[in-house]
């Protein structure tokens, strides 16, 4: 498949896409499930919760989201990648309130019903910047009054502060838009995409964030 932005690491493909848990299982020398659900915590999500997961790869995110929800809730998840389609698909047969969405989330979209909480997680970092106010456009649009926004992406730091080995990681997986999004204050991008009254918590040495902020 073309991809839409040729420079970005986020439109995962091949063999990359395929086995992409695994992927990150090893590159986290082991404790990505780990951190995974403890960043799925942290986010506090009630029972009966509407959720939208964007950019949704393999359904991992959503099975875990599952146990929060419960029977009651519903979790969509969207991405355009035909092998994340059929991973989450498999992933999440198990529970009729997880549906898979073909749908770009860069671009003006509008569903019949808004969400409880949209969560993006290591996806808005793969977009070049004036396409990532896009994206906030269409989460706010998508929210609920008092909804929340979930990131779960890097942090904010100064590439050239990074620790040795994370700095290798990180230049070696890492796209150029990542380069640039770890620069940028995101509470004030956030305040300006109209939210507020942010959260937030941190792995692997505070490089990873989970940023939740509230829908003015
Ligand atoms: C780095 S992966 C993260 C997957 C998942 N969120 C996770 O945390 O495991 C990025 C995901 O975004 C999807 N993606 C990339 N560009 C997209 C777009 N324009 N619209 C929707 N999904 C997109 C990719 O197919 C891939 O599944």
């Amino acid at each position: 498949m073309t991809k839409i932005y040729p420079d970005s690491h986020i439109e995962v493909q091949g063999l990359s896409a395929r086995y992409y848990n695994l992927v990150l299982t090893i590159i986290s020398g082991g404790v990505y499930d780990t951190f995974l659900k403890s960043a799925i915590a942290a986010m506090n999500i009630q029972p009966g919760e509407h959720i939208l997961d964007l950019g949704c790869g393999t359904g991992r995110n959503a099975c875990l989201i599952r146990n929060y929800t419960g029977n009651n809730g519903h979790i969509t998840g969207m991405d355009i990648s035909e092998e994340m389609a059929r991973q989450f698909r498999r992933n999440c047969a198990a529970f009729n309130n997880v549906e898979y969405k073909n749908q770009r989330v860069d671009i003006p979209f509008k569903e019949k019903k808004s969400f409880d909480t949209v969560f993006m997680s290591f996806v808005l970092h793969g977009f070049p910047h004036e396409v990532r106010l896009q994206v906030l456009q269409n989460i706010f649009n998508n929210l609920k009054p008092n909804g929340r926004f979930c990131l779960l992406d890097f942090s904010q730091f100064h590439l050239k502060d990074m620790a040795f080995p994370y700095r290798i990681l990180f230049k070696t997986f890492e796209c150029k838009y990542a380069f640039d999004f770890v620069e940028r204050d995101w509470k004030q991008i956030l305040t300006g995409a109209g939210f507020m009254n942010f959260d937030e918590y941190f792995w692997f040495k505070k490089y990873v964030r989970l940023l939740i902020a509230a829908k003015k």
